[in-house]
Parts: C-alpha cells; sequence; structure tokens
C-alpha cells in the first residue's frame, strides 16, 4: 500500500511539516525555533514567487516592541502586487495611541522587502497608503501598495548585505570608544527627504538628551497602563518565545533557570518585583553608557512616518556596516499625555523648527548581541 507524500513525511519524522507558503508546499520544522526566520530568509531564494523571496527578508525589519503588525497580501489578480496592511490587532494603544510607531515599523518592512527584491535586480516601488491616510489611528485600508519590477529594473544596495546582522542593541556602549564625526555624518548620508538626519556625540547634548530619555523612561515605567502594555507583551522562557515569537522576550541564557524556577514571571514585572528591579537596574547604567545619540525628524502625516520608518532601516543597516550599534529609545517621542513635558523637551530640544521626532536612539559600539524571535514569513501573508 502506497502512503500520500504527506502522510509519508509525518510518518518519516514527527518535527517536521509541509506549509502552503505563496502557491507552492515547503517543509518547515513543526516546532520551530523563533529565531529560523533569520535562517528561512536566505534559503527562501529558492522560491519561485520574487515577492516571497523578498517577503522572507522583510519580516526581519526593525518594529516597536517586536509586534511585527504587517500582513502582505499576495492578489491573485496582480502577481507583481504585494498589499501591504497593518495587522490591527498588534498596535500598542497605550504607547503609541496614534500608530505613529507602528507606522515606522510597516515603513521599515517596505523598504526591507525593496532592498531584497533590488538585490536580485528587481525595483519594487511602494505607493505610501494608496486609499487615503487614515487618522487619528490606522485603519484596514491598506498602508502601502508595493509593487515589483521585472529584472534588471534596479540595482542592489550595499545596505542590504547587512540585513541578516542588524540589531537593535540593547546594551552599554564602549565609553572609552568614541564615534567619529565622520562616522556620524555618513549615516546621514543614507537618509533622504522628507526625513532629516541629526545626531549628536557632544558630550554636552548626549547629557541633555540622555537626561530627558530617562525620565521619560521612568515615567512609562510607573504608568500603569503604559507599563501593563509591555508587561502583557511578554514572553517568558524559550517555551513561551516559541509560542509567540514577538512582543519582548524574555529568555536566554541565565534567565532559562528563572523563568523554571518561577522566579521570573509576568507579576515580578510590576512595581515592587524582583523582575521590574532588575529592569530598573539594568537600564539606568545602559543609558549613562551612551556616546551619541541619532534622530530622524520629518513633517506631519502618515507618509512621513511610512519615510521614516524606511529611512531607520537605512540608518541601522549603515550603521551595522560600519561596526556601530543602535537603539531605539521612544519613551520621550510617545504621545500619552503623562509623557507630554519630556516629548516637549525633547522636541525642543531636536526639533525647534516644530518637525516631529520620529525616530530617537543611542548610538556606540557594542559587544554583538543575538537576533530577535519572528513570527514564520507563511503567518504574515494572505492570498487574495
Ligand atoms: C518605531 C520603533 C520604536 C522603537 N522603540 C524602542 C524603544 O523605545 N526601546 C527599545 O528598547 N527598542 C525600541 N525599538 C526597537 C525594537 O524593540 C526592535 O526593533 C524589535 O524588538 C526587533 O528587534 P531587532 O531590531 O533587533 O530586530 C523600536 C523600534 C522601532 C522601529
Amino acid at each position: 500500500m502506497s502512503l500520500p507524500r504527506r502522510s509519508l513525511l509525518r510518518a518519516a519524522s514527527g518535527a517536521l511539516a509541509l506549509v502552503p507558503l505563496g502557491g507552492v508546499t515547503v517543509l518547515r520544522a513543526a516546532d520551530p525555533d523563533p529565531l529560523a526566520p533569520w535562517a528561512e530568509a536566505p534559503r527562501a531564494a529558492a522560491h519561485p514567487d520574487p515577492r516571497i523571496r523578498a517577503l522572507s527578508w522583510a519580516v526581519l525589519a526593525p518594529n516597536p516592541h517586536n509586534r511585527q503588525p504587517w500582513i502582505a497580501e499576495l492578489p491573485a489578480a496582480a502577481p507583481d502586487t504585494v498589499v501591504l496592511r497593518c495587522d490591527l490587532d498588534r498596535r500598542l494603544p497605550v504607547t503609541d495611541p496614534f500608530d505613529r510607531q507602528i507606522t515606522i515599523g510597516l515603513g521599515a518592512f517596505a523598504e526591507l522587502c525593496r532592498l531584497a527584491a533590488a538585490e536580485e535586480g528587481r525595483a519594487v516601488a511602494v505607493s505610501p497608503f494608496p486609499e487615503g491616510e487614515p487618522g487619528p489611528r490606522l485603519d484596514g485600508r491598506p498602508v502601502a501598495i508595493l509593487r515589483f519590477g521585472a529584472p534588471g529594473s534596479a540595482a542592489p544596495d550595499p545596505l542590504f548585505r547587512q540585513a541578516a546582522a542588524r540589531r537593535s542593541a540593547k546594551r552599554p556602549y564602549d565609553t572609552a570608544r568614541p564615534v567619529a564625526a565622520e562616522s556620524l555624518a555618513a549615516l546621514g548620508r543614507v537618509v533622504a527627504a522628507p526625513v532629516r538626519f541629526g545626531g549628536t556625540t557632544d558630550p554636552d547634548r548626549v547629557a541633555t538628551i540622555r537626561d530627558i530619555a530617562w525620565r521619560s523612561w521612568q515615567i512609562e515605567a510607573t504608568t500603569e497602563a503604559a507599563h501593563l502594555e509591555s508587561v502583557n507583551l511578554m514572553r517568558f522562557g524559550r517555551t513561551g518565545v516559541a509560542a509567540n515569537p514577538d512582543g519582548i522576550s524574555v529568555w536566554g541564557p541565565g534567565i532559562e533557570e528563572g523563568v523554571a524556577a518561577g522566579q521570573i514571571t509576568r507579576e515580578s514585572m510590576l512595581p515592587g518585583g524582583a523582575g521590574y528591579r532588575f529592569m530598573i537596574e539594568r537600564y539606568a547604567p545602559m543609558l549613562a553608557a551612551t556616546p551619541a545619540y541619532v534622530w530622524l525628524t520629518t513633517g506631519r502625516g502618515r507618509a512621513d512616518q511610512l519615510a521614516a520608518g524606511r529611512d531607520w532601516l537605512r540608518v541601522n543597516l549603515a550603521a551595522t556596516a560600519a561596526g556601530l550599534s543602535v537603539h531605539p529609545l521612544s519613551q520621550a517621542l510617545q504621545e500619552f499625555p503623562e509623557v507630554a513635558g519630556p516629548y516637549a523637551e525633547m522636541h525642543g530640544a531636536l526639533a525647534p523648527d516644530g518637525a516631529t521626532v520620529q525616530m530617537l536612539a543611542r548610538l556606540g559600539y557594542a559587544a554583538p548581541v543575538p537576533p530577535t524571535p519572528r513570527w514564520p514569513v507563511e503567518t504574515r501573508i494572505r492570498a487574495v
């Protein structure tokens, strides 16, 4: 008796599963490693659909709280098109009440998709908000249409070579190793209108920014709804992270034991708990160990937010190429009422011309950090 191929695969290995991916079926680990999408992206080069090949990279984009708010629709009637929408359940309503940061993350996704396609010679035209700019929050309308060109329509961008190594490095930076003015200027060169680049290595200015950033970080940590939004998105230990490879992953060497012993729990992250104290003890010296800051400003409007996300990805890649690390620090840029004072101070310091500061990040040299988890690309794609 001959078994169908699917059953044979199941019988051969309980750890494998056949997964539909953009019109073809691929073999995947049934119990996937939360970091597997980082290895899958280069392997997707074998996929027949250029959109899937590029989207496999795009899911590795930086994004707030690692919510991965993207849905990539693949219209059957338009094989050269991806319709990018926001997964409205993956927003951060307390700390990002107007979905500004979420839109930045979607911009980073669009730019990484474009760079991945350019790597194989295809242009991707990104049309922001083709059915209008939603406000005050995002809605079900497309965030962008990504139209893929023919082979030979684009040249590779050297920034793409950093895509697998790019990180948000949340750790102390080497204060004995200053960032050279030319290194800062090189980051600015990958940014284009309507986005404007700012940065400083000046110790007085660094100290001013750090002071505002630290005070706003403390406000977020002591504002119950804002802090709970983060705590509710924490995933504890490898099992918790594998079940939900998004949000704030509390896992890795030294942590697994604490999770298994019931010492590192969601409750321990609330004020008074050991996890909460650990978090504060980690952040204060980390912010102190910051030799430079970079920031991006734009005008208002959704298209500018999307552009800021595209350019943040580029700055992050350019920093990686230069051996530099970046760590976004968004608390003073957030629009919830409790943080309005530091918001005004930070805008006064970085954008006295009335622009919106879309991204602010620490910049410096740091030891390498591991990648963050991702949902597999097939979970973020819809055939329509
Ligand atoms: C708009 C935006 C805001 C962010 N804000 C913060 C922040 O305030 N603090 C922080 O530690 N990381 C912040 N990040 C970094 C994300 O946490 C990070 O991109 C995500 O966890 C994925 O990790 P990766 O960039 O290393 O792939 C931000 C990223 C984006 C795009």
